[in-house]
């Protein structure tokens, strides 16, 4: 098996805790089938597992009760199902540069098909999401405001509760993508007032790919997305209006969820203070000693306070593709190049269509794996500059 640096923890963490394998086995072996549809032995094993596991990511998510999470199979589902179930003809919506093609894609496919309008809010001078233009976007058609917690690009914090304290001033809604820092920072959905939010299993929550969910403080407020089983009031030909189940249709993926609950157990007992504490100082690190090299720049704002461990930069004419390329294939070190699936951000930072070398930290890396990096980018440098 290939070892190597890895520093793509913004895409999928890795490596995953050592806890997931035995959870697996635990859960293929006591429980290893659907809760609520059958009501037996092995039935209720794996309802509590799932519940206790929704119980724990609510802690995480700073949401007070946990039976508003539903469970998704990733946080492109969750954006989906608030964003086509919420809006309806005529709606604007605000949103901005900094979000990923999950929020985009779906936003954009409602503009086209002529059924909303939206606005997409800048970058200020400091290269953060522009409040002054918030505040001025909002129209007497605007429904709902979506929001990148932080941006996978430049890792910047969006201060969320200043930007729902605006929103609710005008009735208006909020979405917020945890996707970057559910995991990582002390989230608090339930106080911060957010309306819906959508998070993602896979990256700092340490879970395996296919796990997520969704927010809704009200989900009346959301039409379905898809309707099905699910093990509850069979009687009725009508989905379940109530949370969870109103959104999860179909058995879905209770062995990744299993492990979600086990891997925010990890979390927990790890500290998220201890992990952001090395984290920061690693990343402080690379900031510093990647601003001393002329020919690197770093892309977007330098206020390490407000930044998950994300550092996004460009070397002097040379492809982000091929500075990663040269990375990965000579130095074995992975990070990801290019526009990190959210092209209205690098429109905003200058650094379409090329993108950035994205370096994204974990818990697990070290200060060695970071000089690695910084010498393995001096000598790219030298080398093309031979
Ligand atoms: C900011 C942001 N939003 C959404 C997503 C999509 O997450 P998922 O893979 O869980 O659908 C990502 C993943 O890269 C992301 O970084």
């Amino acid at each position: 098996m290939r070892g190597g640096i890895y520093l793509d923890n913004a895409s999928t963490s890795f490596p995953k805790p050592g806890i997931i394998g035995e959870t697996i086995e635990l859960y293929l072996r006591d429980a290893g089938c659907s809760p609520g549809r059958s009501g037996h032995a092995r039935a209720r094993i794996s309802e509590k597992l799932i519940n206790d596991a929704r119980q724990k990511i609510a802690d995480i998510l700073g949401v007070g009760d946990h039976s508003k999470i539903a469970y998704t199979h990733n946080a492109t589902y969750a954006l989906n199902i608030a964003i086509k179930g919420y809006l309806s003809k005529g709606n604007h919506v605000i949103t901005t540069c900094f979000e990923h093609n999950s929020v985009l894609r779906p936003l954009e496919k409602l503009r086209r098909n002529h059924v909303i309008d939206y606005s997409v809010i800048g970058l200020n001078d400091d290269l953060e999401v522009d409040f002054t233009e918030y505040q001025k976007a909002f129209t007497t058609n605007t429904k709902l405001v979506v929001l990148n917690h932080a941006s996978n690009v430049t890792g910047s914090i969006l201060p969320i509760e200043k930007f729902v304290k605006v929103a609710h001033q005008h009735g208006v809604k909020v979405l917020v993508d945890l996707s970057q820092t559910a995991g990582f920072l002390d989230i608090k959905i339930s106080e911060w007032g957010v309306d819906f939010a959508a998070f993602t299993g896979h990256k700092s929550l340490l879970g395996l790919p296919g796990t997520g969910g969704l927010y809704a403080k009200n989900e009346r407020e959301l039409s379905t997305f898809i309707e099905g089983g699910t093990g509850v009031n069979s009687i009725s030909l009508v989905q379940p209006g109530y949370m969870p189940e109103k959104f999860e249709a179909g058995t879905i993926n209770y062995t990744g969820i299993a492990v979600l609950g086990a891997c925010a157990t990890h979390i927990m007992n790890t500290g998220l203070n201890k992990v952001r504490k090395h984290e920061y100082e690693l990343l402080d690190y690379l900031l510093s000693e990647l601003a001393l090299l002329p020919e690197v720049q770093l892309i977007g704002s330098k206020n390490i306070k407000a930044k998950v461990p994300i550092v996004s930069f460009t070397v002097e004419n040379m492809p982000s593709n091929e500075v990663a390329t040269m990375l990965d294939n000579e130095y074995g070190i992975m990070t990801r190049p290019g526009l990190q699936c959210a092209p209205l951000a690098h429109q905003a930072l200058g650094t379409s269509p090329n993108g950035t070398v994205r370096v994204s930290l974990g818990y697990n890396n070290t200060y060695d794996e970071c000089m690695a990096l910084i010498d393995a980018v001096k000598a790219i440098i030298r080398s093309h500059n031979n």
